[in-house]
């Protein structure tokens, strides 16, 4: 894999190690963000092309977009870090829940769901989060006088948003033909000539509603499986390390050590997406093998670096 420490990387790695980012663990925040500017949020923002004009446009605010996919917020956090955007952060899961997290107080200025997967089936109800309960629970983070706009091709999706709304306490404001970019679902939409649909809502009081219980994360666990002497070997493992790999910088935190299995430490940061995050690997017996895996996968971003560091670690562990 061609990997080694490099001291002359050490600077380069230093940097990147101290830099906060763009991508946040919003399971990992003790407090709600403190906000000093304007927010503004997207939900499911896809490549997030939409999220990263706006927030070019608009320095003055912090533009906020949440994505269930790993996949998507990779891509949208790549060009956000090559664009030098600073006013922007990227958060991974359920927008419920962290919507939820971020904003216990009716804070954000204006809320944007751009072309939301439709679920058109009635067993994928409880997934619509442009109908109620779900989008109550999205639009509780909204000020007084906070929008919520909604773009749709999907008749079901406007039509239920608009149910929704109606119970609310609020108005729906004329649309305006902004300047701003079309989204990639748009383009896709428009290129098959469906109609879209779009609302622009403004919140003119609070209402009471609970956060609502969304649906499960997606469980992905890169793993390795090794052989069960692997175990017994010790790997070439130094405290303070820095290895820098094909996609990444992984540092050793520190190596840890019980009767039955290892704990390894680890930052580990990726240049191209600009984001470190403390990760632990696990080495410990399974089914007479040694399987090597990340602790708290659902609360990592699984980065090419972090699935590299995985593939290092079994290698520094191989007999
Ligand atoms: C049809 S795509 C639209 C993407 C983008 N807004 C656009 O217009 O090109 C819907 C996006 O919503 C995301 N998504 C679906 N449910 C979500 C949820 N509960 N929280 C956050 N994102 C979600 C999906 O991962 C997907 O990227």
């Amino acid at each position: 894999m061609g990997t080694h420490t490099l001291e002359a990387d050490v600077p380069l790695a230093l940097e990147h190690l101290t830099r906060p980012g763009l991508f946040r663990n919003w399971r990992t925040l003790h407090a709600p963000l403190r906000l000093h500017q304007p927010v503004y949020v997207e939900v499911g923002f896809g490549d997030g092309r939409f999220l990263r004009w706006m927030a070019r446009q608009h320095p003055e605010a912090l533009w906020v977009g949440i994505e269930v996919s790993s996949y998507s917020l990779q891509k949208c956090l790549k060009a956000a870090h090559r664009e030098g955007i600073r006013n922007l952060l990227l958060f991974r899961g359920d927008a419920v829940h962290v919507l939820h997290r971020l904003f216990p107080d009716p804070t954000v200025e204006g809320l944007f769901l751009m072309f939301p997967d439709p679920w058109p089936k009635s067993r994928h109800e409880a997934r619509r989060i442009y109908a109620a309960p779900l989008l109550n629970a999205l639009i509780r983070v909204l000020r007084v006088g906070g929008t919520f706009t909604l773009a749709t091709d999907h008749p079901l999706v406007d039509a239920l948003a608009r149910e929704g709304l109606a119970h609310l306490p609020g108005t729906f404001l004329p649309i305006e033909q902004g300047p701003w970019p079309t989204t990639k679902y748009e383009q896709k939409w428009r290129r098959l000539g469906r109609n879209i649909m779009r609302l622009v809502w403004r919140k003119d009081a609070h209402h009471a509603e609970k956060p609502v219980d969304g649906w499960e994360e997606e469980s992905i666990m890169p793993h390795l499986r090794l052989p069960e002497e692997a175990l017994e070997h010790s790997p070439d493992l130094v405290r303070g390390q820095v290895v820098r790999l094909h996609h990444g910088i992984v540092k050793i935190l520190g190596v840890y050590r019980n009767e039955k299995e290892w704990l390894i430490s680890t930052l580990v940061v990726d240049p191209p997406l600009g984001i470190r995050q403390p990760i632990h690997y696990l080495l410990h017996p399974y089914q007479g093998m040694a399987l090597l895996h990340l602790e708290h996968p659902a609360e990592i971003l699984i980065t090419p670096a972090v699935k590299e560091g995985l593939r290092w670690l079994a290698e520094r562990f191989s007999p």
